[in-house]
């Protein structure tokens, strides 16, 4: 599509290949052994993510699109018109139609930034938004959201409602998400929004199932980063030796993926001159999901430079969707 709305900016392949080599190296000879979730995206990845979403045990996509299409124009009304839209880890913007389309009831126009680690799924997604929306702009970022971050542009007079959506949040540490959450609030000025949606704590009968599915996909999108490191980095993982597994982690209060090597073995990463031993049982920690509660969203909140406005929840009261204004 050649289209004059949309401009997708790259952050340089190299220092992105570059960065997945050094952290790979990293989270491989240090105890225990880790690997960065925001691997898990790439192209083929970002469809597994995709898959999981359809899942009946994976609850939080649908939860939180129950609450869009419940509240959509009372949550963009938060701000006043016109708004532009930032968000954070857009992925294929399923979810995010419902609140453009409310978003353009109120104004002729919307500029849309999103961000995304995958490129195949940001420029799909957004050349299918622009085919429905012809009175939408997008600027899209591929990348981590450190770099869409700095990049962030806005028209004289509109208000910016950053989107951090579908739970991105918990997979980072209480740390690491302070962080993150100021510096999304330094992209913005005050009586700007941001809409965060959380995952809420619940039974582990409910969470481990939600990422330990029976058909395996999420089994899938768990190996397919050490699949990923055979294909970029020449590694010598044999998937077959090694199992997801999805654990509550109670005093954490998140859920934890790793994969645990079955038999005792040795791996090689060509493009690292690097040999990983592993034992059997030993595992690679890959991914944290938090889940949050009330008045640690209200704490998150008054840490980085937000007040807290309003939440909506699903019927079953399994995720919420957090506004707050940039103080
Ligand atoms: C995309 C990070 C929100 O933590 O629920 C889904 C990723 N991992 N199943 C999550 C995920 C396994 C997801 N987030």
């Amino acid at each position: 599509m050649n289209d004059s709305r949309l401009v997708i900016h790259h952050s340089t392949r190299q220092a992105y290949q570059d960065s997945f080599a050094k952290d790979v190296r990293t989270g491989l000879t240090v105890q225990p052994k880790t690997l960065p979730p925001k691997y898990f995206y790439d192209a083929l990845g970002s469809q597994l993510f995709e898959a999981i979403c359809l899942l009946p045990e994976y609850y939080p996509t649908r939860a939180e699109a129950e609450i869009f299409h419940r509240h959509a124009a009372e949550i963009v009304s938060q701000l006043p018109a016109p708004v532009g839209v930032v968000e954070l880890g857009s992925g294929s913007s399923v979810k995010t139609r419902l609140l453009i389309e409310a978003i353009l009831a109120n104004q002729p126009e919307l500029h849309y930034q999103p961000m995304d680690i995958s490129a195949s799924i940001l420029q799909h997604s957004a050349e299918k938004l622009l085919g429905d929306y012809d009175r939408l702009r997008i600027t899209g970022h591929v990348g981590d959201y450190t770099c869409g971050l700095d990049s962030i542009v806005r028209r004289e007079g509109e208000h910016l409602l950053a989107l951090f959506l579908g739970s991105n949040v918990g997979n980072y540490t209480p740390e690491e998400s302070r962080a993150l959450l100021k510096s999304i609030r330094s992209a913005l000025r005050p009586g700007d929004g941001l809409l965060l949606g959380a995952d809420l704590k619940k039974s582990p009968d409910v969470l481990i199932p939600a990422y330990s599915d029976p058909l395996g996909v999420t089994a899938v999108f768990n190996l397919n980063v050490l699949a990923r490191i055979n294909r970029e980095l020449g590694g010598t993982f044999d998937l077959k030796n090694f199992q997801h597994r999805a654990v509550f982690n109670e005093d954490a209060g998140r859920i934890e993926m790793h994969l645990v090597s079955r038999v005792a073995q040795t791996v090689n990463i060509r493009a690292l001159d690097l040999r990983v031993e592993f034992q059997t049982g030993e595992t690679i920690h890959t991914e944290n999901s938090y889940k949050y509660d009330l008045p640690q969203l209200a704490t998150l909140a008054e840490a980085t430079g937000f007040q807290p406005v309003n939440t909506w929840f699903d019927d079953e009261r399994r995720f919420s969707c957090n506004f707050w204004l940039a103080t």
